[in-house]
């Protein structure tokens, strides 16, 4: 059985004047990382509203691994909502004490996917995978890796797209978040393991031209590619029209530093990047978990 968070997780606060999000990508835990995040309080503290932006298991989404994400959210004391990575549904579980375990990543069959998915609602005590809140600074909108039996990692399922095609009406900033980073035009300039992997969500058809026509921006928060602070794609780019590619970091120390890693490094330190929000644009902010202060800040303007 399932220990669920003991706070339930809520919409998004309806601040009016600045809002500040900040999202938490590929925590894999435990990690001794947790602890230093855990430990910079004045800086959780002014966050408005976390997310959890996927792969906070582990490895497999054992119930040992959600012990260790329960405990992290318990301590963390902020309003709060998750969506599903790879890592939450994607593979078949390897024994915790097993010497295999962290060593073997098979794609599950499509039961075990369904269970993973039913346990991540279990968890997290949310009634759906996706989900939208407005707020009057823009709309939020929160897309979980769900694609049962498909063979690439980063996919929608079929009605969560639909539903995300219909969040794209509003004519106010549209903030999306998703595991994955979204590609609309060209493919992610890095290898991701290996040249065939995209690492992204690729939108076609309706969705992609309603993305491209929406003149409000759009931004769309990811992790999965672990970037480094340091990495050339960090800087928010256009995907394509007036669509916004936001790399977060990953929060585990493992990431990609230069545009030729294929393969994640460890480094040193921990990094985050949150949103500040107002009426006229937005700052998006890397901050030093290790260090204790905010790094560098991009600055868009709505
Ligand atoms: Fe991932």
């Amino acid at each position: 059985m399932i220990r669920p968070v003991t706070a339930a997780p809520s919409s998004i606060p309806q601040n009016s004047d600045k809002l500040t999000v900040l999202p938490f990508s590929d925590l894999h835990l435990p990690k001794p990382q947790a602890q230093t995040i855990l430990a910079n309080r004045d800086y959780l503290n002014r966050a408005d509203y976390v997310v959890f932006l996927g792969d906070m298991v582990r490895a497999y989404a054992t119930l040992r691994e959600y012990g260790d994400v329960r405990a992290f959210v318990g301590q963390l004391e902020r309003p709060f909502t998750a969506v599903a990575g790879n890592h939450e549904f994607f593979f078949t579980s390897i024994d915790d004490d097993s010497p295999l375990y962290g060593e073997i990543w098979e794609q599950a069959n499509d039961d075990e996917e369904r269970m993973k998915l039913r346990r991540f609602l279990e968890f997290w005590r949310l009634e759906s995978l996706w989900r939208a809140f407005d707020s009057p600074l823009g709309r939020f909108v929160f897309l979980s890796l769900d694609a049962v039996g498909h063979w690439k990692q980063e996919v929608l399922s079929d009605p969560q797209l639909a539903f995300l095609e219909k969040q794209l009406g509003t004519d106010k900033p549209l903030f999306i978040w998703c595991h994955a980073p979204l590609v609309i035009e060209a493919r992610l300039d890095l290898v991701y393991y290996d040249e065939e992997r995209s690492a992204s969500i690729e939108p076609t058809g309706t969705l992609k031209s309603a993305l491209l026509r929406r003149e409000a921006p759009t931004f769309w928060m990811s992790g999965h590619i672990h970037l480094h602070p340091s990495h050339y794609l960090f800087p928010p780019y256009r995907a394509g029209g007036n669509v916004w590619q936001i790399h977060c970091p990953d929060s585990r120390s493992y990431g990609r530093l230069l545009r030729e890693h294929r393969v994640p490094q460890f480094y040193e330190g921990v990094f985050s990047r949150h949103l500040e929000i107002d009426a006229s644009g937005v700052s998006f902010v890397t901050h030093s978990h290790a260090e204790r202060r905010d790094l560098e800040s991009y600055r868009v303007d709505f």
